[in-house]
């Protein structure tokens, strides 16, 4: 898989790629992953990414034309209909789809090239929504200053679900929300700390009621944290 991020931070991304899963992922070859300065794409002699809002109003909005130039530099085409099978162009904005780990599956598996852009909150010209967006999506229901940590989220949990990027010792089929539940409590030694006992369950090696335990746990935990992950509404949970 390869993909591009478009920003006018690119400095954001210096370290964030470089860590774990998706470092290891990069060195296998599984996932290249550039990053491009909107800026470069600029053309006029103040190389200018944007401008006043039509209209009037607060901020600034993301021109269109730098944004044009880079997807046809990276796609080879600013026609969305004769984009390559496979290829994905992300608009991040707080305006988006909700992205879920079914999001992510689905991009996993059938996405080869995705570039995403990184909005500021203010605004991206809707001409690039309108003409070059295949998805526009947002990772919650909160404001971002700009989609580049929306983009971190999208590559790692993307990245994590590619064939292969996984050590053996690690699986996704446990992941919360991969089976709808959140993820059963974890612990390691020593089995006891400061009072607190690990299970007796999970020191007895019966694997039959180990998964049945993590099984109830998962579930029980759902029920009290994320009601609605179980009912599909919007429940209380309990706080802290
Ligand atoms: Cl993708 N961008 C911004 N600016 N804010 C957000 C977001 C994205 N998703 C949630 N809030």
């Amino acid at each position: 898989m390869k993909i591009d991020v478009l920003t006018i931070f690119p400095e954001f991304f210096s370290q964030v790629f470089d860590f774990g899963i998706i470092r290891r992922a990069k060195l296998a070859g599984i996932v290249e992953i550039a990053v491009h300065d909107i800026r470069n794409y600029a053309t006029d002699k103040h190389r200018m990414v944007d401008d006043r809002p039509f209209g009037g109003g607060d901020g600034m909005v993301l021109k269109p034309e730098p944004i044009f130039a880079a997807i046809e530099n990276l796609i080879g085409t600013s026609e969305r209909d004769q984009f390559p099978q496979g290829t994905r162009v992300v608009l991040l904005t707080p305006q988006g789809r909700q992205f879920e780990q079914r999001t992510a599956k689905e991009f996993a598996q059938v996405a080869t090239h995705i570039v995403l852009i990184c909005g500021r909150y203010e605004g991206v010209d809707e001409r690039v929504n309108a003409a070059l967006v295949t998805d526009e999506i947002s990772i919650g229901d909160y404001v971002l200053s700009g989609g580049e940590p929306a983009a971190v989220v999208v590559v790692d949990s993307i990245v994590r679900l590619l064939p292969d990027a996984l050590g053996s010792e690690t699986s996704a089929e446990n992941d919360s929300f991969s089976n709808g539940l959140l993820d059963c409590p974890h612990y390691t030694r020593p089995a006891s700390y400061r009072g607190m006992d690990v299970p007796q369950v999970l020191l007895e090696g019966n694997h039959a009621e180990i998964e049945k335990w993590r099984a109830a746990q998962a579930l029980e935990k759902t029920r009290r944290i994320r009601s609605d992950l179980l009912t599909g509404e919007n429940g209380e949970s309990e706080s802290r």
